[in-house]
């Protein structure tokens, strides 16, 4: 385990998750965008390791991050931004802005910080749908300045397309070589009628020269996908 650790020392994740907050940016030119939501068609697919990167790209930009955990099923942000304490969902759902703090796990990178929602004795659904989590997100809006919400897979678990609506966009993760077109059109479809925003995609672990992860612009008006390549000039 210790291995998956998102650590700066991966120099072409590091580089990659720059470049992916750059294009969030970019794909931000009217409406800022401040909050993501990471999902993916399949399990294993990178969406855990590339929230962890994104915001740690984030957080190096100087802007106040904050990692959600949202995978109740299988929580593994704490463990891999080594961050412990949990507090019950209770007290997590009832955080006001003046104590939202004493939630978030402070991590070793400065300005990034850790919500772990996920507890695996709740119902995702119940507590995605909940008004509760609805203001739990305003409330973390209210306190940081960009936030990174790490879900299970939409090809298994609705809990991703309960959450986009909540934040201002999505990145999908499409693992090269093992997502099929049809889990990443049927992910694609099911974002879009929870009436949330594409905003791109990360194709992980194309085998190229220089780097794993390449970053796709996804336009959701016109179904095409157009690459943005994280690929350094050779
Ligand atoms: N580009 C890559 N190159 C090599 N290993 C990778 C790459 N992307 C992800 N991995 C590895 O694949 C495994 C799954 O990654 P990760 O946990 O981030 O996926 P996930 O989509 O969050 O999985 P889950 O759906 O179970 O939450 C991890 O061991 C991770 O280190
Ligand atoms: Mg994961």
């Amino acid at each position: 385990m210790a291995k998956q650790i998102v650590s700066l020392s991966d120099r072409e994740l590091t580089e990659s998750a720059k470049t992916l907050r750059s294009n969030i940016d970019f794909a931000g030119i009217d409406t800022p965008i401040r909050s993501i939501t990471i999902t993916s068609p399949e399990k294993g697919d990178g969406k855990t390791i590339i929230a962890c990167a994104l915001a740690m790209a984030e957080a190096l930009a100087d802007r106040k991050t904050l990692l959600i955990d949202n995978d109740f099923r299988n929580p593994q942000i704490a463990p891999r931004m080594h961050v412990r304490g949990s507090h019950r969902l209770g007290e997590v759902l009832n955080a006001k802005v003046e104590n939202f703090m004493d939630f978030c796990l402070e991590t070793k990178t400065p300005n990034l910080y850790v919500l772990d929602v996920g507890t695996r004795r709740s119902d995702p659904v119940e507590v995605l749908s909940s008004r509760k989590y609805a203001r739990l997100m305003s409330t973390a809006m209210q306190v940081f300045d960009f936030i990174v919400v790490d879900t299970p897979p939409l090809g298994m678990f609705i809990d991703a397309a309960l959450v986009a609506p909540k934040t201002d966009g999505v990145v999908v993760v499409i693992r090269s070589g093992k997502d099929t077109p049809e889990s990443v059109r049927s992910t694609l479809s099911q974002i879009e009628k929870s009436n949330a925003r594409v905003i791109g995609a990360v194709l992980n672990g194309a085998k190229r020269k220089h780097s794993d992860y390449y970053y796709y612009y996804y336009s959701s008006k016109d179904h095409k996908t157009k690459r943005k390549s994280t690929r350094r000039k050779e």
